[in-house]
């Protein structure tokens, strides 16, 4: 297994570029299944993740080729609807094939998606959705198996207990662009992977109204036509490489980040001392340590994002005082806290809330990635700190990160991938 050994007090430097959006990406591509036409979507970034559904969409018949930074999805029809549990369990986001199989297959078969590692992460609003498009839903032998004989437009509630969701939101008005009539999905995600998806589903011939805000109103349409499209550069791996540099006290430039999609993170960043700057070409960090405490709360955007809360709390680890964290989309996502902690960080958990009593420094320790972005947090942990870390299990990491180590070793960094 792959681990990443960091040598850390090495302060980050110089310019780097955003990769494009994987959680933009993986959607986007579960919904090229909507046309029979070829689609060329430009910068998909090269990752874990995003191979696992080139091999999904294979699988369903629809060879999907990279080349360079595009992906091309070949003209053709579905030959299956079943996506397996080997791929669906190594990757959550398999469950976007599921409306666009079930609207244009007229059936879908995805194994259900298991418990992870930060947290329980329930599919009941993808079903609900689909259901009130007119779909039937069987949960069997370990499967969501979802039929229908032509699914029609309906006026849908979509928010759970902990806010909109992301991909209950893409699932939906997938099967809804082309349902017959029209279908209002109120309390829609407002994320910008999400207005990216429904960016791509217009340039496919798909009628949508309300795009980026929480009431989409979609037309169905018969059919959806081949494109090309580019998807945005993705706000967490941005978001992730200023707090790096952040914590090593550098000053970064990330081109092509969008700080439109990063406000209240970049925000947070500047109330925690840092300077920042963002033009149209990207956004600049200039770190000024030791960083200030901080107050998050995790909430859907334009709320502080959940995949930020681990990079953003391996920052506080060394404030200059006690920051309150509070996550409020998946309250147990804290595995990173235990392995902060044995870094030398002061942090205690009181169920969802965790309470960072900032300490002078971390201590390089061998640790362990549980998921992709306490992964994440764990490297720039072992950046900020004194001696030598070893990160285990960095195949998290690898699902959402293109080339971390490239990057951060370009901008400074000692980090070297080595195989254990
Ligand atoms: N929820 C329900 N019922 C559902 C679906 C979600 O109650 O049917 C709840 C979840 O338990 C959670 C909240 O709704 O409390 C929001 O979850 P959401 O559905 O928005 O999450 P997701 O769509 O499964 C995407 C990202 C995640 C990111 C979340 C929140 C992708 C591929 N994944 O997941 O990204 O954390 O939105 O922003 O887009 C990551 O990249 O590391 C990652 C986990």
């Amino acid at each position: 297994m792959d681990a990443f050994s960091i040598e850390g007090q090495k302060i980050l430097r110089g310019e780097t570029e955003a990769a494009g959006s994987k959680n933009a990406s993986l959607p986007i591509l579960a919904a090229c299944l909507l046309t029979e036409e070829e689609c060329v979507i430009e910068n998909v970034p090269d990752l874990r993740d995003v191979r696992t559904m080139q091999r999904l969409l294979g699988i369903l018949g629809r060879a999907a080729e990279r080349d360079g930074r595009n992906i091309i999805v070949r003209a053709g029809s579905a030959t299956s609807v079943e996506a397996p549990y080997d791929l669906v369990s190594t990757m959550r986001a398999s469950i976007s094939v599921l409306g666009p199989l079930l609207a244009k297959e007229g059936e879908a078969k995805v194994s259900f998606p298991g418990g992870c590692a930060i947290g329980d992460r329930p599919i009941d609003l993808h079903l609900k959705g689909l259901e009130a498009l007119g779909a039937e839903i069987e949960i069997t032998h370990g499967y969501v198996h979802a039929r229908s004989r032509g699914l029609a437009g309906a006026n849908i509630y979509l928010a759970g207990p902990n806010g909109s969701s992301v991909l209950a939101t893409d699932n939906v008005m997938m099967a809804a662009a082309l349902a017959e009539g029209v279908t209002v999905i109120q309390a829609a995600a407002l994320e910008p992977e999400v207005v990216d998806a429904c960016n791509f589903l217009v340039a496919m011939g798909a009628r949508i109204e309300g795009v980026g805000t929480s009431t989409l109103t979609i037309t169905g349409v018969s059919r959806l036509h081949g494109c090309r499209y580019r998807i945005i550069p993705d706000r967490i791996e941005s978001g992730t490489l200023l707090a790096a540099a952040a914590c090593t006290g550098g000053e970064i430039f990330v081109r092509g980040a969008r700080a439109d999609h990063l406000g209240i993170v970049l925000e947070s960043f500047q109330k925690a001392g840092m300077q920042v700057q963002s033009d149209a070409e990207g956004i600049r960090l200039a770190s000024r340590l030791p960083a200030k405490p901080l107050d998050i709360e995790t909430l859907p955007y334009p709320g502080f994002p959940t995949d930020m809360q681990a990079p953003m709390m391996a920052l506080l680890a060394c404030a200059d005082g006690t920051s309150i964290v509070t996550e409020h989309i998946y309250p147990e996502r804290y595995i990173h806290v235990a392995e902060f902690n044995r870094m030398g960080a002061d942090i205690k958990l009181d169920e969802h809330i965790a309470r960072v009593r900032g300490v002078k420094k971390l201590e390089g320790a061998p640790v362990m990635a549980s998921d992709l972005r306490a992964g994440a947090a764990l490297v720039i942990a072992a950046l900020a700190a004194e001696g030598t870390s070893l990160v285990r299990r960095i195949y998290h990491i690898d699902r959402g990160y293109a080339r971390l180590e490239e990057k951060l070793e370009s901008l400074g960094a000692r980090i070297m991938r080595v195989t254990e």
